[in-house]
C-alpha cells in the first residue's frame, strides 16, 4: 500500500502547540506548516488582542500557507485554547482551506479547560468529522508527559488511515 500524505498544521504563541506538533509530525511522517500571524502578539497587550479576538470568534491576518493541503490524505491541525476555543490564526487558516481538507484530525494545547470546545469548535469550521481529536495539556507537554496521549492519538489515525487504505482497495476489487 502506499505511504499516506500527512501535514501538521499548527500555530503556537508561547512554543506548546509547536514542541507537540514536531513530535507529532516526527511521529507520523509529516511535513510541518507553521500558520504565520502577521500580528504582534507579545506581552499584556498581545494576550489581550489574542483574547479578544477568540472572544468575538474574529480571524487574524495570517500569512499565506507554504503547503497546499489538498495535496495532502491528512492534516493534522493543532491550536492552543484561547477563551475555550480555537486561536485566530488558526480560525483564519480554517476559514482559508477548509475546501482543500481532504481528512483531518485535530489537537489543542491548553492550561486547564476549554479542550474539549475547542475541539468542537475546530469540527465546525472544518464541516467534516476527525480522524482523530486529542487534548495536551501545556504542563503534560513540558514534563513530558504527553507521550501516552500522543503515541495513542497516532495510533487511532494509523488505524483509520489503514481502514481507509483496505476499503478502497476493496471497492476498485469489486469494480
Ligand atoms: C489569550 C489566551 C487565552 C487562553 N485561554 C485559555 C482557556 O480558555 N483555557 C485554558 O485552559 N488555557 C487558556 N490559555 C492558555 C493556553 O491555551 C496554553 O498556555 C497553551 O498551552 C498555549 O499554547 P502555545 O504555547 O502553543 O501558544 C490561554 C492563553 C492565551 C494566550
Amino acid at each position: 500500500m502506499t505511504p499516506n500524505k500527512i501535514l501538521v498544521v499548527f500555530y503556537s504563541r508561547s512554543g506548546t502547540t509547536r514542541k507537540v506538533a514536531s513530535v507529532l509530525a516526527r511521529m507520523l511522517g509529516a511535513d510541518v506548516e507553521e500558520i504565520v500571524d502577521r500580528g504582534a502578539r507579545g506581552g499584556p497587550f498581545g494576550y489581550v488582542r489574542s483574547l479578544v479576538e477568540a472572544m468575538h470568534a474574529r480571524p487574524s491576518q495570517i500569512a499565506p500557507p507554504k503547503h497546499d493541503a489538498s495535496d495532502y490524505d491528512l492534516v493534522v491541525i493543532g491550536s492552543p485554547v484561547w477563551s475555550g476555543t480555537v486561536s485566530s490564526p488558526v480560525r483564519a487558516y480554517l476559514y482559508a482551506n477548509f475546501e482543500r481538507l481532504n481528512r483531518v484530525a485535530f489537537f489543542c494545547c491548553f492550561a486547564r479547560r476549554g479542550g474539549e470546545s475547542a475541539l468542537k469548535e475546530m469540527n465546525a469550521l472544518c464541516g467534516a468529522a476527525p480522524l482523530a481529536e486529542c487534548c495536551v495539556t501545556a504542563r503534560e507537554a513540558r514534563h513530558g508527559d504527553a507521550s501516552r496521549v500522543l503515541s495513542d492519538f497516532v495510533e487511532r489515525i494509523e488505524r483509520k488511515l489503514a481502514e481507509i487504505q483496505q476499503l478502497g482497495a476493496n471497492q476498485r476489487e469489486l469494480t
